[in-house]
């Protein structure tokens, strides 16, 4: 089983990159699947704009990229109550290769008080797609992330436990 991850933050110094970093090594540590990561930063993706956008080369990259998944985890800053303009850019050019897979979110916030931010883009995932949004994500906000990038340990914890009940609902799909 393929598992994608994606970090959407184009900051520097992203906090949902570490959060996504640690995800990716509790997964490296388990060896239980194929994990591949996908930095946005890496793409120079269009804007979409419905037509000419979808044969952009960096936009079929990242069809490609989707489509070759089993699994998709979308690690995502939230910008005014939602995800960021780059997660929902690399949907809306990218979302149909996500058709019947399941997706999981890990997010990094500034506040306490965006926790729901992720449902407008995980109802249209389920709606357009289908795509099988894993119902727990992990939400880290400031506090929860040192300006070193050390994750607290509770934080640590909500990551475990999103890998191992993302990788079994994922597992159940794959093998049905
Ligand atoms: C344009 C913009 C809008 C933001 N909107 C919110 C928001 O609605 N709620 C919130 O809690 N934090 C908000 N933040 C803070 C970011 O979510 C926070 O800096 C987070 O760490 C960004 O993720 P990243 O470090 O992975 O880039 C906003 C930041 C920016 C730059």
């Amino acid at each position: 089983m393929k598992i994608l991850i994606v970090s959407c933050s184009l900051h520097p110094e992203s906090r949902s990159r570490r959060l996504a970093g640690e995800l990716e090594s509790t997964w490296r540590a388990a060896d239980s699947a194929e994990i591949s990561t996908l930095d946005l930063r890496d793409l120079e993706l269009p804007a979409c704009d419905g037509t000419s956008a979808y044969g952009h080369p960096d936009t079929v990259k990242l069809q490609e990229t989707f489509a070759d998944a089993d699994a998709v985890v979308l690690a995502v800053p939230i910008y005014n109550y939602d995800v960021n303009a780059a997660a929902k850019n690399a949907i809306e050019l990218a979302g149909r290769q996500l058709t019947g897979k399941v997706a999981g979110f890990l997010c990094s916030a500034g506040g306490e008080r965006s926790y729901m931010s992720v449902m407008a883009v995980a109802n249209s995932l389920m709606l357009d797609f289908r795509t099988i949004i894993l119902p727990r994500f992990v939400y880290a906000g400031k506090g929860d992330i040192s300006d070193s990038g050390e994750l607290n340990p509770d934080i640590r914890e909500r990551i475990t436990q999103f890998g191992k009940e993302f990788f079994d609902l994922a597992q159940a799909l794959h093998s049905a």
